[in-house]
């Protein structure tokens, strides 16, 4: 029942495996006291501070879309005021249709019910597979989660030896689903370039060619809740991510004003949030956030994260129409194969990148 879990150095190639639990099987063995390893310090704890509620920013993407007079200002001005403030929103009425992505959660849970033998067929490689992700030593406090891993875009990107063939659509509904959401990430993109005032297809341009990675997450009940994260707060390594989330049971916590939020799910939306990569394309005007997810006693959740990034190869920096006196370089030029050095080279944890941030 153990499962690997690899730490990979994409500037070397190299991988680095540890052994992990699966934890639905730790789940399921009626556990008296869970382990050690799973147990987080007091102060990282879900209920540590309580939590505060308060409502994330609602888009509605068809006003964006299809509006053209006053209404549709305002929404645009509400959703930059929501990738400035907060860095993350619910898409609703963003068009993708919902018998897809009822689907794509029905795909992740077949898959999850099948007999271990069959999941382990995909076990995690070089990051993609099924397994864990994030591990760097044999004693390092691990997340309350099994994930699948999956390079989706570029198609010549995909490593197809880690996509599960059961459920029978599997590949066929990610598939469907990545360009679905690559749409939706041009999209936003594009509104968020208007919003600074940039040509539509400024960020996108900045993005060169665009890689889409897909992080399918189960977290199974757990005993004690209050003792364990499903994922440990980060801030996401990417352009945009979209999750996809259960309708009914609440996982993800966003980090505002120094205290977690509850994101309440809302059926057939899309949770959007700000990645590293966009905050330093927009020279900081648009806030990655942190985030992380505790887990249920009495009930699983499956969330589905599809992250757009720049490849490997591009050249990632702030766009220099959003720099002035009044505004300075806030990141230095990198490239992105650099930072995601820096960000699977230790444990998830926090926000990774302070290591291009110019100090004044
Ligand atoms: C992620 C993530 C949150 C969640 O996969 O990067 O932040 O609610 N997931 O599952
Ligand atoms: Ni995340």
């Amino acid at each position: 029942m153990f499962n690997t879990a690899l730490i990979f150095n994409p500037s070397a190639g190299t991988s680095k495996r540890f052994s992990v639990p699966v934890v639905q099987e730790l789940a399921s063995q009626n556990l008296q006291s869970l382990p050690e390893r799973y147990i987080r310090s007091e102060k990282e704890r879900p209920n540590a501070f309580p939590p505060h509620h308060s409502d994330i920013p609602i888009i509605d993407m068809d006003i964006l879309l299809k509006d053209s007079d006053l209404r549709r200002r305002k929404e645009l001005e509400k959703l930059g005021i929501a990738c400035q403030q907060w860095g993350i929103f619910q898409a609703v009425n963003h068009g993708i249709p919902l018998s897809l992505l009822n689907r794509m959660k029905g795909i992740m849970r077949e898959f999850i019910q099948l007999p271990l033998e069959e999941k382990l067929k995909y076990k995690m490689q070089e990051i993609e597979g099924y397994g864990q992700a994030f591990v760097t030593s044999d004693d390092q406090i691990l997340d309350w989660a099994d994930i699948i891993a999956l390079t989706t875009l570029p198609p010549e990107n995909r490593k197809m030896d880690s996509w599960p063939r059961k459920p029978e659509d599997f590949r066929e509904t990610v598939d469907q689903y990545a360009v679905e959401i690559q749409k939706l990430d041009n999209t936003v993109l594009s509104l968020l370039s208007e919003v600074v005032g940039l040509k539509p297809d400024c960020f996108i341009n900045m993005f060169g060619k665009m890689s889409q990675t897909m992080r399918m997450n189960y977290y199974p009940p757990c005993p004690r809740p209050d003792l364990v994260l499903g994922i440990s707060p980060h801030s996401d390594a990417t352009g945009l991510t979209v999750l996809l989330q259960d309708d009914e049971t609440v996982g993800l916590h966003i980090s505002n004003d120094d205290k977690w939020v509850p994101v309440q799910p809302i059926p057939g939306a899309l949770v959007i949030n700000i990645g590293d990569m966009l905050e330093v394309i927009s020279n900081g005007i648009y806030k990655s956030i942190e985030h992380r997810a505790v887990t249920n006693m009495d009930r699983d959740r499956i969330s589905i994260a599809t992250f757009c990034a720049p490849s490997m190869k591009t050249e990632v920096g702030p766009a220099p129409e959003l720099i002035d006196e009044l505004h300075p370089c806030q990141y230095r030029r990198f490239i992105r194969a650099e930072y995601m050095q820096n960000f699977f080279s230790g444990k998830l944890e926090g926000k990774k990148i302070d290591f291009a941030k110019i100090k004044s």
